[in-house]
């Protein structure tokens, strides 16, 4: 539909995480007018539930040498070195940026900042706040410092399509805006630069830690902007989230790696410590290990979920190191002080996203990408713990560098082009996460992925006939949007993963269990031709 009403910036940025405002941030510092559009309110995001930390090499004997050579481990052969060189050697000055920003990290009695350890790392070189809340900590020091430098912000705005002019070039955005009086509907934000900082798509699957909002709108706005979309077919699922049982959908509670790193063990329904002798690091592998060694052992022993054993904390570890979890547990009649507490793997994070450059730069001239949307590069086949919010950090501030110094420019946009299919029902949402959890999950194969590809094209043509045969069509609402993004990328992160014939990283293959390097040390990537295929 055509814009009812028009913002105009120098930069518009799409979401409100660690991403999204370190680049709103650091543009505005520079003078660029700036407005931040987000989904839902401005700390709703994935920031906000990160728990275990960020990484950077902060600590005593650590170097950002020691952290690059974790990271390409973990990244299974797909990471570009460039980029992790970036993140691990900017990173630690970022961090004490954010400090500087006001984020309070968890220090000891002499004021240095506290470091553990999580999967992968073989370093303390995770920095968190409030024991188990470092999410919680950096949105609210973020949200605070832009409400104090003034940026303009519109909340409940569900981000369309890019907007070009007539050479093609970035002109801004589309938003669907709910209840927000003079700008209520779909109305525009002119600007010449894009940041997408929209997040995951965590709600792909049925079963996710990410919130409600994850549901992969700028991977589906970069696609059809004509974007080039890489690795999507690596999504990494956390080994230990609270299992809450078979059926359960949505959100879900992570119980954070570091409470592996602090030394809880993971058990089986014997009470077997499986992961030892698995991998040098045992519990504290990399996740894509760990994630796979618990499906398998669950497998074997036909239950739905293992154990983490960490009653050895006490009880005042527990409430002062761990009180998120600590109450997320007890909130489900689990005492980890006395109880074993019952994990299994689920969505967390999509390594691939929409690919960029050294400087967040996409395929389409003035549009950016950092954050999970992004595939800068950095995570490979498979994410080290707690890289991401530190990606998030240094990305976004290469992405404002950029931009300050480019003064990109553009003409007026072009009108957007109607629907070209309808939109699919709302309630299709709950199928395509089930098929994406039966076909596409933590174990696909060949057939598997086959069934989930049949059965996502049957929602899109369903749609398509149910408007040809009798013109009905389902309301243009948000729900709507979220559910025909969730489809779109639901369709390309199979077709992803049915190309990619091995298994590498967090992309496990049952059908094809070896990682082959001969054919397969590159890289997938997705664009959308005009025909939308
Ligand atoms: C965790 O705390 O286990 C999650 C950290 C991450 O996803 O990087």
């Amino acid at each position: 539909p055509a814009p009812g009403w028009a913002a105009h910036a120098d930069v518009v940025v799409v979401g409100s995480g660690v991403a999204g405002l370190t680049a709103a941030l650091r543009c505005a510092a520079s003078g660029s007018k700036v407005i931040v559009v987000t989904k839902a309110l401005l700390d709703d995001g994935s920031t906000r539930w990160a728990q275990g930390g960020i990484a950077a090499a902060l600590g005593e004997g650590d170097t950002p040498e020691q952290h690059l050579a974790d990271t390409l481990v973990a990244g299974a052969g797909l990471c570009s070195e460039p980029a992790v060189r970036a993140l691990v050697t900017e990173g630690p000055a970022a961090v004490r940026r954010l400090i500087d920003s006001g984020a309070a990290f968890d220090t000891g009695t002499d004021g240095e900042i506290l470091l553990t350890r999580e999967g992968g790392h073989h370093r303390d070189r995770i920095a968190h706040a409030g024991g188990d809340a470092t999410g919680a900590e950096v949105s609210r020091a973020l949200v605070t410092a832009v409400r104090a430098a003034g940026i303009e912000t519109i909340e409940h705005a569900l981000v369309l399509d890019l907007l070009t002019d007539a050479r093609g070039a970035t002109a801004g955005v589309t938003l669907h805006v709910m209840g927000e009086g003079q700008r209520d509907g779909v109305g525009a934000v002119h600007a010449p630069a894009v940041v997408l900082a929209t997040g995951g798509m965590g709600q792909v699957f049925s079963a996710t830690t990410n919130p409600a909002v994850s549901t992969g709108d700028g991977v589906a706005l970069a696609l059809r902007a004509g974007a080039e979309v890489s690795d999507l077919e690596f999504v990494q699922f956390h080994p230990t989230v609270l299992f809450l049982g078979p059926d359960a959908e949505g959100q879900q509670p992570l119980v954070s790696e570091a409470v592996r790193g602090e030394g809880a063990h993971l058990v089986d329904a014997d009470g077997v410590r499986f992961m030892v002798g698995q991998h040098e690091l045992a519990e504290l592998a990399p996740r894509d290990i760990v994630a796979k060694g618990i499906t398998r052992r669950m497998r074997e022993q036909g239950v739905p979920h293992m154990y983490l054993d960490a009653r050895h904390f006490g009880a005042e570890m527990w409430r002062r190191r761990f009180p998120t979890i600590h109450t997320a547990c007890l909130g489900h009649g689990i005492d980890p002080v006395t109880e074993l507490v019952p994990v299994a793997p689920a969505a967390h994070y999509a390594s691939g996203g929409v690919r960029t450059d050294l400087c967040g730069r996409t395929s389409v001239r003035g549009l950016y990408a950092c954050g999970e949307v992004a595939c800068t590069g950095v995570h490979g086949a498979n994410r080290l713990a707690s890289n991401s919010l530190l990606e998030g950090l240094v990305f976004a501030e290469r992405i404002a560098a950029d931009i300050v110094g480019a003064r990109p420019t553009a003409g007026p946009p072009v009108l957007p082009e109607p629907l070209p299919s309808p939109l699919p029902e709302a309630a299709a949402r709950y199928e395509i996460q089930r098929i994406m959890t039966e076909g596409a999950g933590v174990l696909r194969g060949a057939r598997s992925l086959e069934r989930a590809a049949t059965r996502l094209d049957a929602i899109a043509e369903g749609a398509a006939e149910d408007f040809a045969r009798d013109g009905k069509a389902a309301p243009v609402c948000v729900e709507t949007w979220e559910t025909a993004n969730l489809l779109l990328v639901a369709r390309c992160l199979v077709a992803a993963a049915t190309a990619r014939e091995e298994t590498r990283g967090c992309h496990w293959r049952e059908d094809r269990p070896e990682r082959d390097d001969t054919r397969w040390r590159r890289h997938l990537i997705t664009r959308l031709t005009p025909a939308g295929t």
